[in-house]
């Protein structure tokens, strides 16, 4: 069964780890973050951009996630993951989808309450969660450029109004990490992660956790982010594996064979990351 991440987030918040969000973009992506969570017995979140929506169809995603899941035993949700329109986000949620982000981050703090608020009024109905963000991150995200003039971090007090006045189930904090790869070693604010965290109650989403140090991410988690987002760690590698076979078969022409070396690389990434959150072994 598809679940929303209400649950799954508590469970993490209680017990000081993170729910690894795992960008997908097709069934061999989908199969491998699967594959690694459920021999791991890691709680997934199967995340989907609006093109990755757009490229496989929300009601094709749903059923490749409800096969996935009904062979294990650990919580999978699929997650809207940056949506800002929110009848693409009613339309997934009508597909099956139980999980969404509003990102109305772009717009200033009085229409992000507002698009927020009526997201979470027609998600609720349909027992979905719904994660919002607060701040900009800078870098690329499905397309998306924010270059670094354009970032605001978070603002504690700002998260305090927003989360009260919206009731949204989670928020995505931005404290320095930026999608993508960095120019140079990133730099977390840790101490407004700290301050956030002690101003408001539910589960802190990191977005951007791909090229950062693991111990970087770690201490996040140990300060309260309980939902990671990695998707430009995953495609490098699996795109990587691909070329390379290619390189080496150049006259092949099986996607079952040039995916699976994709399907390994990004195998190992997976565990990898589902270790730094430590997640495996709750489930
Ligand atoms: P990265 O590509 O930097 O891992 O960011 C992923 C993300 O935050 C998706 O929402």
């Amino acid at each position: 069964m598809i679940l929303s991440t209400k649950q799954m987030l508590i469970d993490a918040q209680e017990k000081n780890y993170a729910v690894p969000a795992f960008n997908i973009h097709n069934m061999e992506t989908l199969q491998v973050v699967v594959n690694v969570a459920a021999r791991m017995k890691s709680p997934l979140i199967i995340a989907a951009t609006p093109s990755t929506v757009e490229y496989a169809g929300a009601a094709y995603l749903v059923a490749m996630a409800q096969v996935a899941a009904a062979e294990t035993t650990i919580p999978v949700a699929v997650h809207l993951d940056h949506f800002e329109d929110i009848g693409k986000i009613k339309q997934s949620i009508d597909a099956g989808v139980r999980s969404c982000m509003i990102d109305a981050s772009k717009l200033p703090f009085e229409e992000n309450i507002i698009k927020t608020k009526e997201v979470v009024k027609y998600a609720h109905r349909y027992d979905t969660t719904v994660e919002a963000e607060l701040g900009k991150l800078v870098g690329i995200e499905d397309d998306v450029v924010v270059d670094e003039k354009n970032a605001v971090y978070t603002d504690p007090d700002n998260a305090v109004e927003f989360v009260k006045a919206t009731k949204v189930d989670s928020l995505a904090v931005a404290i320095g990490t930026a999608h993508g790869l960095y120019k140079g070693k990133p730099k977390l604010d840790f101490i407004r992660l700290k301050a956030i965290k002690s101003k408001i109650a539910i589960p802190l989403v990191l977005h951007g956790a791909s090229d950062v140090p693991d111990e970087l991410v770690e201490k996040a988690i140990g300060l309260g982010i309980c939902k990671v987002n990695i998707a430009t760690d995953l495609k490098i590698p699996f795109s990587q594996a691909v070329k390379e076979y290619f390189i080496n078969n150049p006259e092949a022409n099986d996607p079952r064979k040039y995916m699976t070396p994709g399907k390994k690389a990004m195998e190992k990434v997976v565990e990898h990351k589902i270790n730094v959150c430590k997640s495996a072994g709750r489930y």
